[in-house]
């Protein structure tokens, strides 16, 4: 049994007593993060097995100790919204949006999405594989100790079955442990721009039975907005979803006030995502659901559209989530210590609410808050050693910077 004790933990934070343990944190609780200064923590099988007070350590027979010589220590981050499997960059686009056309314009001309499909087309599958891999690499070495990856690139059965495929590789390097979502409904394909009830029927009848028969995906989205999926189409899919196994975990009132949170809701989403354009009948659908309220407000900075009403929503009492949205389009970088510095400085969250946010609620989207989250008896041990930093506050201040020093996975240093 694999046994591995620190001690000399300058700050432990993001931990619940046991038997105290919280799904997710709503509201005013996300306003503190529960800590412990000069710290020890025991994992044991991978998992977290005790922690406390250096003066009151008990004895332990670990074969591995690590004096971390005041390091603070978190739970690793959890991802819950990405598109990381991707086939090439989009910074042609990018230049464009500097020039002053809008991500709604590109996408019109054919840009955007489409343009993202085009190229995954393209791509073998191993390539495909190895890209992605790297940006896995990436990302976990920012301090993500867990992921949600996407499809929606593919836009055919064999394209999307091919990004899931290569999701499920992902997942099968053990790296860290990875949900994966089926998003065909991403954008009308070029051949379908006339035909929606082709592609809805295509999604419905093929795509979605041989998913599910494969067993690739754990989640349907939509991008439910004007100009890609209405209000109607997405009920549609949603319901076909949730009759073959899917959860819904939808993109939602990014560019406009569509009517995709009050869908989503109503169709016990387990998440709804993006949120940039919220407000009260919002806020009140999202208050009489389970309905998690995901921001990815890194997109927003990256688009230069108007920061989420994080404030609000956080007022209202929700479990309001952070994650990255990594595209090639609208976010092209997976990095969650910046994303905890847009949430600071632009929708005016604590650090402990954006730490929270990216950590337990983040597992909350992903349904596993029972395994990650937090620093807490028997959850997986994914955890950040910061290096030699001041405060878990200088995280997001010191913006720009990565605070990790090393990774702890499953209770082992990467
Ligand atoms: O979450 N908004 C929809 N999908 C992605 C962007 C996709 C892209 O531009 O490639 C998002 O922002
Ligand atoms: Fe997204």
């Amino acid at each position: 049994m694999h046994h591995l004790l620190i001690t000399n933990i300058g700050l432990l934070c993001g931990l619940e007593k046991q038997g105290q343990e919280r799904s997710r944190f709503c509201g005013t609780e996300m306003a503190s993060l529960h800590t412990i200064e000069n710290a020890w923590l025991y994992m044991e099988d991978h998992k977290i097995h005790s922690f406390g007070k250096m003066e009151k350590m008990d004895f332990f027979s670990a074969e591995n100790v690590y004096d971390a010589e005041g390091r603070v220590i978190l739970p690793a981050w959890v991802d819950s919204h990405t598109h990381l499997v991707f086939a090439s960059s989009r910074e042609a686009e990018f230049v464009d949006r500097v020039k002053g056309m809008s991500y709604e314009e590109i996408a019109r001309r054919g840009g955007g999405i489409l343009n993202s499909a085009k190229k995954l087309n393209e791509i073998s599958e191993s390539e495909l594989f190895d890209k992605s891999l790297e940006r896995l690499h990436q990302v976990v070495a920012k301090g993500t100790g867990t992921i949600e990856i996407k499809s929606g690139y593919g836009l055919t059965l064999e394209a999307e079955l091919k990004m899931l495929r290569v999701i499920r590789r992902l997942k099968e390097t053990h790296l860290i442990p990875i949900k994966a979502s089926f998003l065909a409904a991403h954008a009308y394909p070029l051949e379908f721009k006339e035909n929606h009830e082709g592609y809805l029927n295509l999604i419905i009848n093929q795509m979605i039975p041989q998913i599910v028969d494969d067993g690739l995906a754990d989640y349907i989205d939509v991008f439910c907005e004007k100009g890609f999926f209405s209000v109607d189409e997405t009920a549609r899919l949603l319901d076909a979803g949730w009759k073959a196994g899917l959860k819904p975990k939808i993109h939602a009132n990014q560019l406009h006030y569509s009517g995709g949170v009050q869908v989503g809701v109503k169709h016990n989403a387990i998440s709804v995502d993006h949120l940039e354009c919220v407000g009260e009948e919002e806020i009140a659908a999202l208050k009489n659901s389970n309905t998690i309220p995901t921001l990815l407000p890194a997109a927003a900075f990256f688009l230069g559209i108007n920061y989420q009403p994080a404030r609000k929503m956080i007022d209202a009492g929700l479990p309001v989530c952070l994650a990255t949205d990594y595209n090639p389009g609208s976010c092209p970088s997976g990095n969650v210590p910046l994303l905890l510095t847009i949430a600071c400085t632009q929708l005016k969250m604590t650090p402990e609410e954006a730490i929270n946010a990216v950590t337990i609620n983040g597992a909350a989207a992903l349904e596993m808050s029972h395994e990650v989250g937090s620093i807490a008896v028997g959850k997986k041990a994914n955890l950040i050693v910061a290096g030699k930093i001041p405060s878990y506050q200088y995280i997001p201040y010191n913006f720009g910077n990565n605070p990790v020093e090393r990774m702890l996975i499953n209770g082992v240093f990467l």
